[in-house]
């Protein structure tokens, strides 16, 4: 077992506060492995509701009477599959002295619980719960967690076959069941090929219009696919920066897919040797280290930004968290150097600081604003962000 130490205390942490916590992540990420840890934890009494199964069903026919009698921690696991449980949470939530806390466990974004952020409002915090990161998995495993992606049974499966045969399996258990059971009701093989198309796009700026061209449907609907698989938590968009500068910016968001396991699938890479000479090896390496940027910053989505002007200057990762705005260019090279578009970024937003993260060996200064950030090191040279 991989321990989750950051998740498990931030979790204990938002469950000290809040009658309500959701803890969601994409199918498989460990959403139920760590909050039965979390139950083993508590000193209270615990209960829990798997709603994929039959019996716990069965238990909850009348959810007020069966919920409203409990104190202590109750899990409800796979909450998208009753979402009208949030009216009756939101009732319990709202008793006097809060007898019980609730951890709510899903495999969708808070918009496509929408019912759940409406009927809570106030009442219920998120957690995100992602791949295993580098502080969990240890930085000298860097390599194969960015081949094999962050998927507990990915990362730790026995061989590199293993591993891709789980994550094929994956992609077809997502978009053959799951994604129906969450209401979606697009062809499974019409979602796989624009899946797949988007892997082909990682990291770049959304161009809806050259994909409904490619897909041959409007740019509405292609728009609709992307945000239905960002709310399914199997892509990634990061929002362009933008304030009133005089240069024309960039308004569309960059899309990337979320697991860098699930993209080389999806691009049909296999060992290290397919990863190497694919074209698309330099933009993977580019998200996965945004990925894991942000998660050892702790920057939450609402901070996270890329920023670029249609004259050229561009910034892989901008994060804002109050007046503090850090910047980041992402490149898989060994020989750092700062570019005129890094001055422009420093200066057009004036950024605290900004860091050319790349793949040498050692963590050094370029000006006195610009790091060279070996991505190696990012664990003991980037400190993260402070609440
Ligand atoms: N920290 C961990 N270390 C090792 N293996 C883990 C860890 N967390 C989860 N796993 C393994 O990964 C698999 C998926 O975990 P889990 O069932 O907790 O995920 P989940 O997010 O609840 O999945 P689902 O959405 O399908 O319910 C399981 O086989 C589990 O044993
Ligand atoms: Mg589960």
């Amino acid at each position: 077992m991989i321990a989750r130490e950051r998740h498990l205390r931030e979790v204990e942490r938002l469950l000290g506060g809040h009658p309500v916590v959701a803890l969601l992540g994409a199918r498989q990420v460990g959403k139920t492995t760590l909050a039965l840890e979390v139950m083993e934890r508590t000193r209270e009494p615990t209960a829990r509701f798997d709603l994929e199964d039959a019996e716990d069903l069965a238990r909850l026919d009348d959810p007020k009477l069966a919920l409203g009698r409990l104190d202590g921690l109750v899990v409800l696991d796979e909450v998208q599959r009753r979402p009208e449980l949030f009216e009756v949470l939101r009732v319990l939530a709202d008793r006097r002295g809060t007898p019980a806390r609730f951890l709510v466990l899903g495999s969708a974004s808070p918009d496509l619980l929408r019912q759940s952020s409406e009927t809570l409002a106030g009442r219920v915090v998120y957690h995100e719960l992602g791949g295993l990161a580098l502080d969990e998995v240890g930085a000298a495993q860097r390599d194969a967690r960015w081949l094999r992606g962050g998927f507990p049974r990915s990362f730790l499966a026995p061989s590199i076959a293993d591993s891709a045969e789980w994550r094929r399996s994956f992609v077809r258990t997502f978009l053959e069941r799951d994604v129906p059971e969450l209401g979606i009701r697009i062809p499974s093989t019409t979602l796989r090929r624009f899946w797949s198309m988007i892997a082909h796009y990682h990291a770049q700026t959304w161009n809806a219009a050259e994909l409904a061209r490619a897909f041959g449907v409007s740019a509405g609907t292609v728009r609709r696919y992307l945000d239905l698989l960002t709310d399914a938590l199997v892509l990634r968009q990061l929002a362009p920066w933008h304030e009133n500068l005089s240069k024309r910016q960039v308004k569309a968001p960059k899309v990337y897919v979320a697991d860098s396991g699930i993209l080389h699938t999806l691009l049909g890479i296999e060992t290290r040797e397919d990863l190497e000479r694919h074209p698309k090896v330099g933009a993977s390496w580019e998200g996965f280290v945004i990925d894991e940027l942000v998660t050892r910053l702790g920057a939450r989505p609402e901070e996270r930004w890329f920023w670029a002007t249609h004259a050229g200057a561009e910034l892989d990762l901008l994060v804002v968290r109050g007046r503090r705005r850090l910047g980041f260019e992402v490149k898989r090279t060994t020989a750092p150097t700062t570019t005129k578009s890094m001055h422009a970024a420093l200066e057009s937003l004036r950024l605290d600081h900004l860091y050319a993260v790349h793949a040498g060996e050692h963590t050094f200064p370029l000006t006195e604003h610009i790091t060279a950030l070996a991505f190696g090191r990012v664990l003991d040279d980037l400190a993260p962000l402070d609440r």
